[in-house]
């Protein structure tokens, strides 16, 4: 509960006061979270909501285009612009249905200055990083192009959906745009029934990766820019009619609940079932005329929750029509109590670190297959003894989700609203809200993601608390069976070993992540550190959503403990864990980080562009604080 008494924040804080009374009003004025609506029609949101949801699209019947793709660099963007920057029409541009080698042959006079059918490959998804050691640090325009048969289509529709593409895409198919996204962590599709042929269909994707202040995230983050197709590419096909969208999760009065959207001209008036053959379950009833329709059930005794230690996923099929979908889904509770996290009923500390999307090896691609990413989650789950991963700051793969549902890890699912995106930009906001509806329309079957995070430590301002504020109540109303977070990095020292906590948003939020380097970045010893003692105002969990010290693999100063020894390291943790061990309302912690990974920022001898607060190496290998955290959460997680 915020308390708003001008006279009390004026005490505390040590800053304008005239503008954090502002932003505190402003913020006390709005409701908190209206209670949502059925998600089926949550009209408000429909410009947001991208146009196929597509759900469960990756287990859905479809034709993998991944593989070898042509690609082709285009910094100064010739392939979209004369050189006095005229833009082109498409037929001129390189997404143009044209192949340069047939064509030359036809006119050997024809002059062409690209030729994406002869330019070199590379195995997609994947980053342009890894193609090629000269493409490292190459953020601008890049061509793909792949030649594909169709698959028959026998009255059905095709649509072609990427995984993901970082961060502006523009499709062009047998020469015609077909479509454009923004945002380099979530999914996009284009139908494409009317547009494909029988054979060697041109796909050609422009893929730009230039970060602008305006763009999500801005210009200058803390992690390496993985420009390029870096998820599957598939055809996937539907009958004329099918089921676009299905939210199915336990809900907190003991039911099982599924709101089912289909899509097609023949979507009212459909009978729906919903079947957990394993529960002896089926839901049945009959869309709107608007193609949607909410059943739901009490929860059969024999249900078995869904939880870290027993993660129980059942097999959940939904059909309309001619159409059927299956998935692998888990059912349990999350909520909150004063400063406690409920998970089915019961209250659970997150053990958990934080987690960048790059796989394990001195040369990552952001190439996330299952292996990939069950090596980096076992990690966690059987090394550290967690029970909980922040995927940091951005969606990552939904292999990564599905990862965790079946090993049984707790998810924290971010946008990368981070640092100093331009709060002001109207169209930056509608980015976002765009970014976070993709991610939950995206995973919100996921048992394992139990948090909405809607930015990491962004600076307190009216326009950065109402942006904010703005997308936690979309994430309320797209899901309002999780919780909604952000990672904060604004409390407040009220002088040596005292901090509090006071940022107007963690009013819009259920669960306050708290990022603190008090002993790395922050001033004051390792025994300050120990000796702090923290103070929130707010009756709501807080976890530390981050804390972190660097520390080269192999570099050892038992003596002397310099910054970047493992020796450091691990005293830093020591002493960071104590302090946490006193915090009444701290609920859980993903410490910053697990693995080591790519930053341009971080330059000096032990880092040599690898920001080295990983508990392990980049190739996995295992510091002396990994075993300080895994001890601490092996203790942890004894106690019940
Ligand atoms: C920040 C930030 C991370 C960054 C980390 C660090 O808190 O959220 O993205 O990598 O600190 O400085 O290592």
């Amino acid at each position: 509960m915020v308390k708003t008494t001008g006279e009390e924040i004026v005490m505390r804080r040590n800053r304008p006061v005239f503008a954090s009374i502002i932003a505190t009003l402003m913020l006390a004025a709005t409701p908190l979270y209206a209670a949502p609506a059925s998600p089926a029609d949550n009209a408000a949101y429909a410009a947001l909501v991208p146009a196929y949801v597509l759900v469960n699209a990756d287990r859905r019947e479809g034709v993998s285009l991944s593989g070898p793709w042509h690609y082709s660099v285009d910094p100064y963007r010739d392939g979209q612009a004369d050189f006095l920057g005229r833009p082109f029409k498409v037929s001129q541009t390189r997404g143009a249905d044209i192949n340069v080698e047939q064509a030359s042959r036809d006119n050997p006079n024809a002059l062409y200055e690209y030729d994406l059918g002869r330019a070199p490959l590379a195995d997609i998804p994947g980053s342009w990083i890894g193609y090629d050691p000269q493409l490292r640090y190459y953020n601008g325009l890049m061509w793909y192009q792949k030649r594909f048969d169709a698959p028959a289509a026998d009255g059905k529709r095709i649509f072609l959906r990427f995984g993901a593409a970082d961060y502006r895409a523009t499709v062009y198919l047998n020469g015609q745009v077909i479509g454009e996204h923004e945002g380099g962590f979530t999914p996009f599709a284009f139908d494409v029934t009317d547009k494909l042929r029988a054979k060697d269909n041109n796909l050609v994707v422009a893929v730009d990766s230039t970060r602008t202040p305006d763009t999500i995230p801005p210009t200058v983050t803390d992690w390496e820019t993985y420009g390029g197709i870096t998820r599957d590419v598939t055809l996937v096909t539907t009958p004329q009619t099918y089921i676009d969208d299905d939210f199915i999760r336990l809900t907190k009065d003991g039911r099982i609940a599924a709101d089912v959207a289909l899509e097609g001209a023949d979507k009212a008036d459909q009978a729906v079932e919903v079947s957990v053959p394993a529960l002896k379950l089926m839901l049945k009833g009959t869309t709107g005329a608007d193609g949607r329709v909410s059943l739901s059930a009490k929860a059969p005794a024999g249900l078995k929750r869904w939880s870290p230690d027993t993660p129980t996923l059942y097999d959940v099929r939904v059909t309309a029509g001619a159409d059927s979908l299956s998935d692998r889904i888990g059912f349990r509770t999350i909520e909150v109590k004063g400063s406690q996290i409920i998970l089915n009923g019961k209250p659970l500390f997150l053990r958990g670190i934080s987690l960048h999307e790059e796989e394990f090896g001195p040369d990552p691609s952001r190439r996330i297959t299952p292996e990939a990413s069950r090596a980096l989650l076992t990690e966690i789950k059987t090394g550290l003894h967690g029970n909980f991963v922040r995927l940091a700051h951005y969606p990552h793969s939904e292999v990564t989700t599905r990862m965790a549902d079946e090993l049984g890890l707790l998810v924290w699912s971010e946008i990368p609203v981070y640092w100093s995106a331009n709060f002001t930009r109207p169209e930056t906001l509608q980015a976002a809200q765009k970014m976070i509806a993709e991610n939950i329309l995206r995973d919100r079957n996921r048992a394992a993601v139990v948090i909405w995070s809607v930015g990491n430590e962004t600076p307190i301002s009216d326009a950065r608390n109402h942006f904010l504020g703005t997308l936690a109540q979309e994430a309320h109303d797209l899901d309002g069976s999780r919780l909604i977070s952000a990672a904060l990095n604004t409390a407040t020292s009220n002088g040596p070993n005292d901090i509090s906590i006071k940022d107007p948003l963690a009013a819009y939020l259920d669960v306050i992540g708290i990022n603190t380097y008090n002993g790395w970045y922050g001033n004051g010893t390792l025994e300050d550190v120990r000796k702090t003692v923290w103070h929130s105002d707010y009756d709501k969990p807080m976890i530390f959503s981050e804390f972190g010290a660097g520390a080269k693999y192999g570099y050892h100063d038992p003596a002397q403990q310099h910054r970047f020894s493992e020796d450091y390291q691990a005293s830093y943790y020591k002493a960071t864990l104590e302090m946490a061990d006193h915090i009444p309302f701290l609920a859980g912690m993903s410490p910053w980080i697990l693995k080591d990974f790519r930053s341009p920022r971080r330059q000096n001898t032990w880092q040599q562009g690898w920001n080295r607060k990983g508990l392990l190496s980049e190739t996995g290998q295992r510091k002396q604080a990994f075993f300080v955290l895994g001890d601490y959460y092996q203790k942890k997680a004894g106690e019940k």
